[in-house]
């Protein structure tokens, strides 16, 4: 067993998505094959401090498989010293939001020079960045809901002409801070008189917050795996049990459903798929990410809203299951996001000699 490949694999966080991380780690763990893989649990407590190797490990083996049920923990180090000391063949980074999907960790992984699974700093940062992301569509003629981008700095200084922006995309709109996930401070607003405290609380989350168009769609979601080239996973639909797909659908309660696949017609599915992958490739993701879309009622169409960089995973979450489907079941899942962050790391070393060599050369 002595060449195992170590996994380290990194979860909870500080984020509204704490306890979905550690389920999702569970179902990792149990599906990484035991005779080519050494787990190393790597656990950061909601405070943002990273447990040690002991407590990592009875939190991962001890909290249930339902959100609710995760045990609380508190941590008491800066850092997992195991990554300082790259004990560590590669990291599996299942954090979701901010400090986790986000670039951070996968910042920290660069600068340890260890693989890691996923998207690489920038694209994790894109992805957690809605004005960015949103940005970056259209560039890429890829269609997504109009928006405005308010600041908190211009909404302090001219608040009539911000509501007039917002206005302009007529009620209902989506207020949103710009970088942040779980639906946390996201309103819809129907009325006027209710645009400007969802303003404040959208800025009381970030800096920058979005103001888009509410489309009145069906929400459709396809998983993207990464490789040469990245396949798309046949569509799943989320169906929420509240006004829209909130924290608490999310999360707190069991009123939302998910449909794998999502009843579409073929020439729907081939249009959403290519939209994933063209989403995919405008961010430039690696390894996985879940495109979500809305389906305009009205006419049929696709927008693109947002690309999640480290979807939910547990055994019952979207992203697993719709591969699942399509025919690549939870371990192979794993296998080969190990095998592309593997491969990453090789090739980036290569660019990285690459282009020291000709300094090297003439300090000789
Ligand atoms: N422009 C929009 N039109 C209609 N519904 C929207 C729109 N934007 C967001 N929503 C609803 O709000 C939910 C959360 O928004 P989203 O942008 O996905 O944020 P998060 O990153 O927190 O998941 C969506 O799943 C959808 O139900
Ligand atoms: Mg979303």
């Amino acid at each position: 067993m002595a060449d195992r490949l170590r996994v380290g694999l990194v979860f909870g966080g500080r984020s509204g998505e704490h306890e979905v991380s550690v389920v999702s780690a569970r179902s990792v763990a149990g599906a990484l094959d035991a005779a080519r893989f050494e787990i190393v649990p790597m656990a950061i407590d909601r405070a943002g401090r990273w447990a040690d190797a002991a407590l990592a490990a009875s939190v991962l083996s001890s909290s249930g498989d339902r959100p609710d049920r995760v045990m609380r923990f508190e941590g008491s180090l800066g850092l997992d010293s195991r990554l300082v000391e790259r004990s560590v063949d590669v990291v599996v980074p299942i954090l979701h939001g901010p400090f986790g999907e986000d670039g951070t960790v996968q910042g920290l992984c660069e600068m340890l020079d260890l693989p890691y699974t996923g998207c690489g700093v920038e694209a994790s940062a894109v992805t957690m960045d809605k004005v960015l992301s949103k940005r970056i569509f259209l560039q890429a003629g890829l269609p997504t809901p109009r928006f405005e981008v308010l600041t908190a700095a211009q909404w302090e200084a001219e608040r009539i002409r911000c509501e007039a922006r917002c206005l302009a995309l007529r009620l209902p709109v989506f207020v949103k801070p710009s970088r942040l996930g779980s639906s946390v401070g996201i309103s819809k607003v129907k009325d006027v008189a209710t645009l400007a405290a969802a303003i404040e609380l959208a800025l009381g989350y970030d800096d920058v917050a979005i103001v888009e168009e509410g489309i009145p769609a069906r929400e459709i979601e396809v998983a993207v795996l990464g490789g040469d080239p990245p396949v798309a996973s046949v569509p799943g639909e989320v169906v929420p049990g509240h006004e829209f797909y909130d924290y608490a659908d999310k999360y707190l309660d069991d009123a939302c459903r998910l449909l794998a696949p999502a009843p579409l017609e073929p020439a729907q599915v081939v249009e959403v798929q290519r939209l994933a992958l063209a989403g995919f490739a405008a961010l430039g993701c690696e390894g996985m990410a879940r495109a979500d879309f809305l389906l305009d009622t009205r006419d049929g169409r696709f927008l693109l809203n947002e690309l999640n960089s480290i979807p939910g995973f547990t055994s019952i979450s979207m992203y697993p299951r719709l591969l699942g489907l399509s025919g690549v079941s939870y371990p192979e899942l794993l296998d080969r996001l190990i095998a592309l962050a593997l491969a990453r790391h090789v090739r980036r070393r290569r660019f990285a000699e690459a282009a020291l060599k000709p300094l090297f050369e003439r300090a000789r």
